[in-house]
């Protein structure tokens, strides 16, 4: 694993424009920052999501458990459960035959979320898997259950348009017909708005992104000094894409391990997009994929969508 992101940081690094991959965000530290974030008040993803299954949750249900059947509720990337739990305890209440199947590659957050399940819910059936995602989804044995795939919070806008579209195809290529995807979207909107979400006043974002600098300094005894680089996120409007950076704010050199990378002075590093979508946009990539889209439900200022697919 260690190697891997030796691998990744140096291939990255010695890319034109440089890039370093933003699922190395989330370490000890990085999971801690990201939940910061998330109850920023300029971030708004979460609360909108919340919303969205505070108010929506019956007709989830309905659209779920289409004629009492039962079903297994798989998460992608479960975390701590915030949001979900809204929907799990809903769900229990009406008397729903269902089980809970997190995934999460990381054993710890399973663990916690587990235990916090057995107080919260006792009577809920929870089944986690410690894998990826696909390899996950082979593991779960379920004779002919149908499977509503939860992949929340706008994590497909970590994605290029290729990639995702690429990601939810090999998922297609996994479920059943009949099974059911809920897939969590940013919207486009103004872009005042979304640019203060990843450039919030306290600077939590900027520290989010320099712990990047920070765990290559740790792990790979790295030379990053975090204040000749300045967090510049941005929004496109005509993409849609909000892309970060980690700008040198002068020449240098930084040594990686036995490697030295040079920078020129204002010269960036990409780390993150998060891209948004109209629903136009959602339309096509459901039907590209091959999905077809049941449900749309949105928040009260229809900043955020959370669209049901069927293949
Ligand atoms: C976890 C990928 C949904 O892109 O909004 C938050 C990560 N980055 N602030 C997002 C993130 C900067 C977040 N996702």
């Amino acid at each position: 694993m260690k190697n891997q992101f030796a691998h990744d940081v140096l291939e990255g690094l010695n890319s034109t424009p440089k890039t370093l991959p933003s699922k190395y965000f989330y370490d000890k530290k990085g999971d801690e920052l990201f939940r910061q974030i998330m109850e920023l008040d300029e971030y708004y993803l979460t609360r909108c999501e919340y919303e969205i299954f505070q108010t929506c949750k019956d007709d989830l249900l309905k659209v779920f458990a289409n004629s009492s059947h039962k079903f297994n509720l798989v998460e992608f990337g479960a975390g701590d459960g915030y949001k979900t739990k809204v929907l799990l305890s809903h769900f229990l209440s009406k008397g729903a035959d269902f089980q809970y199947v997190p995934i999460d590659i990381s054993g710890n957050v399973l663990k916690l979320l587990e235990n916090s399940l057995k107080q919260e819910m006792p009577d809920l059936a929870v089944n986690g898997i410690r894998n990826d995602y696909f390899k996950a989804l082979e593991q779960l044995e379920n004779g002919g259950t149908r499977n509503v795939i939860f992949f929340l919070g706008s994590n497909i806008g970590n994605f290029k348009y290729e990639q995702a579209v690429s990601f939810l195809s090999e998922l297609y290529e996994n479920l059943r017909k009949g099974d059911l995807l809920l897939i969590g979207f940013d919207l486009k909107k103004d872009p005042e708005v979304i640019l203060s979400a990843y450039d919030d006043n306290e600077g939590v974002t900027r520290e989010f992104n320099m712990n990047l600098l920070d765990r290559i300094n740790n792990e790979l005894e790295g030379s990053f000094d975090r204040n000749t680089f300045k967090h510049c996120p941005s929004y496109n409007p005509l993409t849609g894409t909000t892309e970060s950076f980690l700008v040198s704010t002068e020449e240098q050199t930084i040594e990686i391990m036995d490697s030295a990378v040079h920078f020129e002075a204002w010269e960036a590093i990409h780390t993150e997009i998060s891209q948004k979508y109209s629903l136009t946009n959602i339309h096509d990539m459901a039907r590209q994929v091959g999905f077809t889209v049941k449900n749309n439900f949105f928040d009260q200022q229809r900043y955020f969508v959370d669209s049901v697919w069927e293949k």
